[in-house]
């Protein structure tokens, strides 16, 4: 998935179309992720690399199930929705990343829900993709800002500080791989996750133009990275997403619990 060049607006060598089902803590029983994932591991993506992030628990039967060699899983990658920062050790609860680095091939990190439901920080943010990205993982490092801070004008200063204090603090060879860099940025506005209120695309435009120049300020190339849009896309709203300066893909929740409104966000990347 690192840098695979694609799509054809210009600037885009080196990032990769993506779009990923965020399932949360849905759903309920494991065998209902597989099916679901057998679903959605069957959409048609064309130049889209599709991913699935399903509950923890639910990761190994999934793998099994999207990785049988009847299942055209060519473009289908899996994620953890966290990990922790250490190796092993007495930490109740959590899931290292090297645990998951022989199930998924990345985690998602960051993510606002984790942040506000687990008191993630930065600097704890920062700890959760290192140990990810030193595990081989491939990184959807999420930032965004809330609707106070919006308010307040302070939108572009949370994003700087969200990739400053997570990406830059990270050795540079590390986020890079050959042909391209080893994670995503996910910029996910806390006040659109869940809520019916997608931002604008002129909203995730300007957010992801601050992505790509704090990439840059930290000396990587921002217009080779994958950046991509989360919080309340759906099959309604996803054309303006897709068409949206800027943005490369998708992390998609409540919709891409259902296999063909997921189809229909996918279909609107290709
Ligand atoms: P949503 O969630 O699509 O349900 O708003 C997106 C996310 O939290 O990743």
């Amino acid at each position: 998935m690192t840098g695979t060049p694609s799509g054809t607006r210009a600037g885009r060598r080196g990032r990769t179309k993506l779009v990923v089902a965020n399932w949360k803590m849905n759903p309920p029983a494991i065998a209902d992720a597989v099916s679901l994932a057998r679903l959605e591991a069957a959409i048609d993506g064309g130049d889209v690399t599709l991913g699935i992030a399903p509950p923890v628990v639910a990761l190994s039967a999934v793998a099994d199930a999207i990785r049988a060699p009847s299942a055209d899983a060519r473009r289908v990658r899996l994620f953890a929705q966290d990990v922790h920062w250490e190796t092993a050790g007495a930490y109740t609860g959590q899931i290292s990343a090297a645990m998951i680095a022989g199930l998924a091939d990345g985690s998602i990190v960051g993510h606002s829900e984790v942040r506000r439901d687990q008191g993630d920080d930065d600097a704890r943010v920062a700890r959760k993709a290192g140990a990810a990205l030193r595990q081989g993982l491939y990184v959807i490092y999420c930032i965004g800002e809330t609707l106070e801070q919006r308010a307040r004008g302070e939108t572009e200063a949370v994003i700087e500080r969200q990739i400053r204090s997570g990406l830059g603090a990270i050795d540079a060879a590390l986020l890079s791989a050959e042909g391209g860099y080893r994670f995503a940025v996910a910029y996910e506005p806390i006040w659109a996750i869940g809520t019916g209120v997608v931002a604008t695309a002129a909203q995730a435009s300007e957010a992801i133009a601050t992505v790509r120049r704090e990439l840059a300020r930290l000396g990587l190339d921002g217009n080779a990275a994958t950046v991509i849009y989360g919080g309340s896309v759906t099959a309604l709203n996803c054309v303006d997403c897709a068409t949206a300066d800027g943005v490369d893909g998708a992390l998609v929740g409540g919709a891409s619990l259902k296999v063909d409104e997921f189809a229909r966000i996918v279909a609107a990347f290709r």
